[in-house]
């Protein structure tokens, strides 16, 4: 293979280096493209871009594969916990024991956040919709915990990791509590993460809490599966946010935002509504088809096709087998789950979904887990938050340890050229 691209523009050649990643991804690096042709590149929405190198997550697209540090998806969702998966996004290898009882620990002693926060949540109307309070008081952490991180220090770098990890269970369970109007309450350290989210979220006052086994597995696969998916819209903000350099917490509660809008995350929300909407319209899947079909209906099939994967997710994969496995186990009959495999056989045979090469993504079934579970619909991207916080971690982490530059797009402007000024009482 050629170890140089080269491109001719006005009569001159240039050439620029070829970058082979370890699963042959190749990339042509053009860092001074501009500096030697003057030239720039122009790539909306990214679809060709790679900004940056990473050693995190791989996903083939074409082939549906999806492996976290070189693990299979398919592995970790079945033989993994949801806190050993979060060590191996961050650190880049499965803890050993010691590391693994090390990191519960250190997390433990920081799931608490403190009292004052409580006056910021109660600022809210109950109204708000909990992804915009998730990122609030994620970014009001910082005001808590001020000293900023010295990411040459490996321990001041762990250190804000387990905070974040530790109070963030905390933060998501309130958005939910203050939404069902039940008191605020906090974690109880003999359990393990995932059943300590779920008595954070669930717990009555006056009753004693009991989990579900099938419920508490559940939950964490589905955490797994969500944990990271490279260079994503809210992990690409992550690590642009802190490219300024600006601090762990910050850039998280912007990778919230990010995730929040319904073509990202917000799409597991996005679904479940218009499964019901299906459902209360009769049913009829086909129907709604045509209207994902028509180029004048802003309709589109939620939880239907990604920017790369052209072949099945295989998160969906793994959701949509959890899904029946889930509703058999708790004994849930949900007619919305017939909805969704009826759309997703249809669409599989239809040729404008088989040309574009569109499937079920991650959050076509998760949204029917989650309601099987009892978590209330506008809690189901906080859901996704939760599972996606460590792969944001692992790339803040990555980005800074790299020393990456300040992330600074540039862009071909359209606008008016030079004009002279206009006094207001002439325009
Ligand atoms: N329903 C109907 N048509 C669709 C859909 C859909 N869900 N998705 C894509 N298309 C069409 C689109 O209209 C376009 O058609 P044409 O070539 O005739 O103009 C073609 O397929 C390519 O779509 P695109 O919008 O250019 O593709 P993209 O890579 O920019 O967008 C996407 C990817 C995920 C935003 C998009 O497929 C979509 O909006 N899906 C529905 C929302 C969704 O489920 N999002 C969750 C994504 S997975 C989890 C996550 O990222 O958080």
């Amino acid at each position: 293979m050629s170890k140089v691209a080269t491109l001719e523009f006005d009569g001159k050649k240039y050439e620029f280096p070829i970058t082979v990643g370890s699963e042959d991804e190749i990339g042509i690096d053009i860092k001074k493209l501009r500096a030697e042709a003057g030239l720039i590149t122009l790539d909306p929405g990214f679809k060709n871009t790679g900004s940056c190198e990473s050693a995190i997550t791989f996903l083939d697209g074409e082939k549906g594969i999806l492996r976290y540090r070189g693990y299979a998806i398919e592995d970790l969702a079945e033989k993994a916990d949801f806190l050993e998966v979060v060590y191996l996004l961050i650190f880049g290898e499965l803890p050993n024991k010691q590391q693994l009882d090390k990191f519960t620990a250190d997390i433990k002693e920081e799931s608490h956040v403190d009292e004052e926060m409580k006056k910021i949540l109660d600022g809210f109307p109950k109204s708000a919709h909990p992804m915009g309070v998730l990122s609030s008081l994620t970014s009001a952490l910082i005001a808590f915990n001020p000293s900023s991180v010295d990411v040459s220090s490996e321990e001041d770098m762990y250190n804000a990791i387990v905070k974040i990890i530790g109070k963030f269970p905390v933060l998501a369970a309130w958005t939910m509590r203050k939404k069902n109007s039940l008191p605020l309450n906090h974690g109880d350290d003999t359990l393990g993460y995932v059943e300590n989210l779920h008595k954070m979220m669930f717990e009555k006052p006056g009753k004693s809490y009991k989990a579900d086994k099938a419920v508490i597995d559940a939950l964490d696969k589905l955490l797994i599966l969500h944990a990271d998916h490279e260079q994503n819209c809210s992990t690409s903000t992550v690590r642009m946010v802190g490219s300024s350099h600006a601090g762990l917490f910050a850039s998280i509660s912007a990778g919230i935002s990010a995730l929040w809008g319904p073509l990202h995350g917000g799409a597991n929300q996005a679904v479940i509504e218009m499964l019901e909407g299906i459902k209360k319209d009769g049913g009829d899947t086909h129907k709604f088809m045509q209207k994902a079909k028509d180029k004048d209906d802003p309709f589109r099939l939620m939880g239907f096709g990604h920017r790369v994967y052209k072949n099945f997710d295989p998160r969906a994969k793994i959701i949509k087998k959890s899904a029946d496995e889930v509703l058999g186990q708790l004994g849930v009959e949900d007619p919305v789950l017939d909805i969704a495999k009826g759309l997703e056989k249809e669409a599989l045979e239809d040729d404008y979904f088989v040309k574009r090469k569109l499937y079920p993504n991650v959050d076509f079934y998760s949204g029917i887990i989650y309601r099987a579970l009892g978590i209330p619909v506008e809690m189901f991207t906080v859901m996704f938050a939760l599972g996606r916080l460590p792969g944001w971690i692992a790339q803040w982490r990555e980005m800074r340890l790299r020393k990456e530059p300040i992330g600074r797009p540039r862009q071909i402007y359209t606008g008016e050229n030079h004009r002279d000024f206009k006094p207001l009482g002439s325009r």
